[in-house]
C-alpha cells in the first residue's frame, strides 16, 4: 500500500465524491444492482434506473419473484440486457440458496459478475481487501505512476493488475476504490484533466513528463462499423400491428421488435417495396442513429399498409394501442413513437433516457 498516494485519494474524496443512493447502505443485494447498472451505464443515467428497480425488487427475493418480461421492462432503455438476464438469474439461485453469496468466489461465480464487479461488491458491501480495476483506476494509475504499458493487452493488464493491488488501502478498501473511481470519473478525466487543480499534482510522473493526454496508452484502436436497420410497421386491417421476439445470441435478446432486416447499406423504398408486392409503402421516419460500443445503427422504418401474406411464425400480432406493454429496445421505442403519434404510439411512455 501507498500511504500517501490512498489517503490523498481519499481526503479528496471526502470533499468531492458523489453522494449516491447505493453509498448509504452496505447491503450487498443493493450494492450488487448498482454495480450491475453501472458497467455500462453513466452514473447519471443510471440513477433513476436503480431507483425505481429497488423500489420494485427491494431483496433479491422479490427480483427472482417477478416475470422476465417485468424485469425487462425495468430494464428497458439502459441497454445491453443480458445484464438484466444474469441479475434475474442471479437472484434466482440466491432464493434457492437463502442468502447472497458472502466470499469472494462465491460473488465472482455469480453469472454477469466479473473480476471488476465482484472486486467492488466485496469490498464496499464486506470490507474484503480486492482492487478495482476499470477504466477510470486504469486512466488514474497509468498517468500517476508514468505507466505506458497497453491496457488491451495481457502483459499490460497484468502491470496494472499489480500496481492496483500495491496501491489499495487494505483497511478501508470500500472507501478507496470509490475513491479512485471518482477520481477518475470526476477529476483525472479523460482528454484534458484539469491539472493546475489536482490535489495530487506534485505526485503526478505524467504530469511532470507532459505526458497526461497520452495515457493511457491502448494497442488496438477498435473500429466502428455502420450498420442499417430498415422496419416495417406492418399494420393489418384489424389494426394490429406484427410483432417479434428478438432470437437468442445477439444483442436484444427477448426483447421486442417490428418485422424488419440489417444490412451495410440503407434500404431504399423501392427495396423494400419488393418484400411487401402490391402494398403501399411509406417512409415514416426520419432516420434514427443509435450508438453501441463497436457499431452505429441507423434505423428507418416502413408503414406497411394492405399486406396479406403471412409473416414468419415466431412473431405475433398486436393491437397498435397495447404496443407498450412489449419490453423493447430504446431504439425502437424511439421509432414508435415518430411513426404514429395519433395512431395509439403516442401514448407510449415517454423516458428521461
Ligand atoms: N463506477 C462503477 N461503480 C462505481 C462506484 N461504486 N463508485 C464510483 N464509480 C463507479
Amino acid at each position: 500500500m501507498n500511504r500517501e498516494f490512498a489517503a490523498a485519494l481519499e481526503e479528496w474524496y471526502d470533499v468531492n465524491g458523489r453522494d449516491l443512493p447505493w453509498r448509504h447502505t452496505r447491503n450487498p443485494y443493493l450494492i450488487w444492482v448498482s454495480e450491475i447498472i453501472l458497467q455500462q451505464t453513466r452514473v447519471a443515467q443510471g440513477m433513476d434506473y436503480y431507483r425505481r428497480f429497488v423500489e420494485r425488487f427491494p431483496d433479491f427475493g422479490q427480483l427472482a419473484a417477478a416475470s422476465e418480461v417485468e424485469v425487462m421492462r425495468m430494464w428497458q432503455g439502459l441497454g445491453y440486457y443480458s445484464r438484466a438476464r444474469h441479475l434475474h438469474a442471479a437472484a434466482r439461485m440466491m432464493a434457492q440458496a437463502g442468502c447472497f453469496p458472502s466470499t469472494y468466489a462465491g460473488v465472482r461465480a455469480l453469472p454477469g459478475v466479473g473480476d471488476y464487479t465482484a472486486a467492488a461488491i466485496c469490498s464496499i458491501a464486506y470490507g474484503l481487501p480486492y482492487a478495482v480495476l476499470d477504466g477510470n483506476v486504469f486512466r488514474v494509475l497509468a498517468r500517476h505512476f508514468l505507466i505506458d504499458e497497453p491496457i488491451d493487452t495481457t502483459r499490460g493488464r497484468k502491470v496494472f493488475r499489480a500496481m492496483a493491488d500495491e496501491m489499495l488501502d487494505t483497511s478501508s478498501p470500500g472507501l478507496y476504490n470509490q475513491a479512485i473511481m471518482d477520481f477518475g470519473a470526476l477529476q483525472c478525466v479523460p482528454g484534458v484533466p484539469d491539472c493546475l487543480r489536482c490535489p495530487l499534482c506534485d505526485t503526478c510522473m505524467a504530469l511532470r513528463h507532459g505526458r497526461v493526454r497520452q495515457l493511457p496508452v491502448k494497442e488496438r484502436s477498435v473500429r466502428v462499423r455502420n450498420r442499417y436497420l430498415t422496419y416495417f410497421y406492418v399494420r393489418d386491417a384489424k389494426g394490429r400491428v406484427y410483432l417479434r421476439r428478438r432470437p437468442e445470441g445477439d444483442i436484444w435478446q427477448g426483447l421486442y421488435e417490428l418485422y424488419g432486416t440489417v444490412a451495410d447499406q440503407p434500404c431504399s423504398l423501392d427495396e423494400a417495396a419488393t418484400l411487401f408486392p402490391g402494398c403501399r409503402l411509406t417512409c415514416c421516419t426520419s432516420r434514427l442513429k443509435h450508438q453501441l460500443t463497436h457499431q452505429t445503427l441507423y434505423a428507418d422504418c416502413y408503414l406497411v399498409e394492405g399486406y396479406a401474406g403471412s409473416l414468419p411464425e415466431e412473431g405475433e400480432w398486436v393491437p397498435e394501442n397495447g404496443l407498450d406493454s412489449y419490453p423493447m429496445p430504446r431504439l425502437m421505442e424511439r421509432l414508435l413513437e415518430t411513426v404514429s403519434p395519433a395512431g395509439g404510439l403516442g401514448k407510449m411512455k415517454k423516458r428521461d433516457v
